[in-house]
């Protein structure tokens, strides 16, 4: 039976040391048996599927999510973490694929994989109040994304952000316009920075996964919007665009992802 060496009532700031002894019969038994516990623990949490547990640690991030919410910096570390690491033959996706997966809409947080031939588009659309977490798990695509611009450029002629032909378009800043490839990190977007709006073009086959949260909500007037760029001319400075909201018929024949998660 363990036994506290000690007994001081005097406050000590190690932890009190512990002596087994018992007899050594005893203590080999309880050891193996302690050994059987801890592998047995260790199978179990290997067992565990990387989508198991993306969606669990995922469902956790954005537990108490609201519009705007943004994670704290480990949760972003730990799930884009576990994005860097997820492999195709995880999420059963391959490149013959040209499709949209998703996971079941009624156990949050919504997970997205599209699967796009090579050169197919996805529009530019926004992710109001959202964070995003995308992941390419093959092939490579060209992603262009903007974040509504806080502050006119230097230079610039006009005295407000939004155009004032009536058109309806917003200036909006570039934040990424780069190719990404299935060796490159988790992209994150936030609600206010980050890239919200962004496209995708599909250089070769590909596939990205999304999680994201809070879901869109068209009740609550958060939507995806798709947009339409036209160029900023300020002193040729390429880094603005006017975006100006349009209607879309993109779309993607969908399919609920599988295997089904424990929730
Ligand atoms: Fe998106």
């Amino acid at each position: 039976m363990p036994v506290q060496v000690g007994g001081s009532k005097v406050a000590d700031p190690r932890p009190a040391r512990v002596v087994d002894l018992s007899p050594v019969g005893d203590r080999s038994r309880a050891s193996s048996k302690k050994n059987r516990r801890r592998h047995k623990k260790a199978d179990a949490a290997s067992s565990i599927s990387p989508m198991q547990r993306l969606f669990d640690t995922s469902r956790e991030v954005f537990a108490n999510s609201y519009p705007g919410f943004v994670p704290p910096p480990d949760a972003v570390a730990r799930l884009s973490g576990l994005l860097n690491e997820l492999k195709p033959r995880d999420v059963r996706v391959a490149p013959s694929m040209s499709v949209f997966k998703h996971a079941d809409p009624t156990s949050p947080p919504p997970f997205g994989i599209f699967c796009l031939p090579k050169s197919a588009i996805i529009p530019l659309h926004n992710h109001p109040g959202m964070t995003v977490f995308s992941k390419i798990l093959f092939g490579s695509m060209h992603l262009k994304s903007y974040d509504w611009a806080k502050s006119l450029p230097a230079g610039s002629n006009d005295n407000a952000l939004e155009n004032s032909d009536g058109a309806g378009a917003r200036l909006a800043k570039v934040n990424t316009d780069a190719v990404f490839d299935a060796s490159s990190e988790t992209v994150v977007l936030y609600p206010e920075n980050g890239g919200n709006l962004h496209c995708f073009t599909a250089l070769t086959p590909c596939a990205v996964l999304d999680v994201m949260g809070p879901p869109y909500n068209r009740a609550q007037g958060r939507d995806c919007a798709y947009y339409s760029e036209s160029p900023y001319s300020c002193a040729g400075d390429a880094q603005y665009s006017w975006l100006k909201e349009v209607h879309s018929t993109f779309e993607m024949e969908g399919i609920k992802m599988e295997p089904n998660f424990i929730v």
